[in-house]
Order: structure tokens, then sequence, then C-alpha cells
């Protein structure tokens, strides 16, 4: 696939097949997004892979957001860690969440990024995280069942400016 045409078919895939997703082809995208770029090469970044149906089920009900949960074989919290890169702990593992997401779909699987910043505490205490993690991000994993549209995006001249803020296109 060109790689625009990789990119532009992402969406956030809520529905999913009731079939099994290998673990092996979740460490291939794991080991994939490994190569997300991180302030000073820092890596500030861990995974949990949930397969286990209570976990998954508990993490559901966290917000209305989080009921693809329910519906996925897995999922994968992507944690960071603020003592291993304290001033962009949250942008490097939200790369490397990025990267995860873009991995899963090269290898034809289907994931939404459920909210974990306004439940961090409860997702800590579900998955017995320390408090020197940070989940930032669950992503919902399995094989896609649905093919959504593209949703609506800004236009170009409304998120661009030339040489100074407020100079449009
Ligand atoms: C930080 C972040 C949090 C999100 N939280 C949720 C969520 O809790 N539940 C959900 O269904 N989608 C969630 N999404 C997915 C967005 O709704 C989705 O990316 C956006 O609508 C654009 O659609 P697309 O991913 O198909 O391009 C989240 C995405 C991001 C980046």
């Amino acid at each position: 696939m060109d790689c625009r045409e990789f990119l532009l078919s992402r969406r956030s895939i809520r529905y999913f097949e009731d079939r099994e997703v290998p673990l092996e082809l979740v460490l291939e995208a794991i080991g994939i997004a490994r190569y997300a770029p991180s302030a000073k090469n820092t890596q500030p970044w861990r995974t949990i892979i949930i397969r286990r149906r209570d976990l998954l089920n508990k993490l559901a009900k966290l917000h209305a957001g989080a009921r693809p949960l329910e519906r996925a074989p897995l999922a994968i919290v992507v944690l960071a860690v603020p003592g291993e890169s304290p001033t962009s702990y949250l942008v490097d593992a939200s790369l490397f969440a990025m990267y995860l997401w873009l991995a899963l779909h090269c290898l034809g699987l289907g994931a939404v990024w459920v909210q974990a910043l306004r439940n961090t505490g409860d997702i800590r205490e579900i998955l017995k995280i320390p408090d020197e993690y940070i989940p930032i991000g669950i992503l919902a994993v399995g094989w896609p069942a649905e093919k959504p549209e593209a949703k609506p995006r800004r236009s170009i001249e409304e998120i661009v400016f030339l040489d100074e803020f407020g100079v449009g296109l």
C-alpha cells in the first residue's frame, strides 16, 4: 500500500470480530512501535497487554467512551515513565502509542484509543500499576468488524499560518 493510502486509511475501530489475536502479532506491533522517537531516546514507555476478560470488562466501565473494550479480544495500556524523561514523558509516550496504533493497522488489526487520563487512579488500581508509571492511553485491539468513513478534518487553511501566527495562506 502506498504510504499516503496507509496513513489515510487508519480509523478508530470500535467493533471487532469474535476472533483471537495471536500474542505474537501484538508483540510484533510493539516491536515496531519501539522505533518511535523520544527525547534523548529515553523511551519512557511500558505496555501492559490485557487479555483477561474480567479486566477488559472492568476497564470498559471506566467511562462511556471505554465501551469498545467490552467487545475487544485484547487491549494494550501504554504507560509513561516520568522519571525517565521528566520534561516530555507525555509527548514521548503518546508518540509511542501512535506508532503502535499505526503498527497494528499495518498488520491488519483495528484499534481505538480509549481515554485514560481522567481515570488514572481507577486504572492503576485495576491493573496494579505503581505510582511511578502513568497510564496515558488504552488501545482496544482486535480484527476490524467495521469500516467507518473518515471523520471530517479541519481545512489546511484553518491550521496553517505562514511565517507568523495569524498570517493565512
Ligand atoms: C487522546 C485520545 C483519546 C481518545 N479517547 C477515546 C475514547 O475514550 N473513546 C473512543 O471511542 N475514542 C477515543 N478516541 C478516538 C477519537 O475519537 C478518534 O481518533 C477521532 O474521532 C478521529 O477518528 P479516527 O481515529 O477514526 O480518525 C481518542 C483519541 C485520542 C487521540
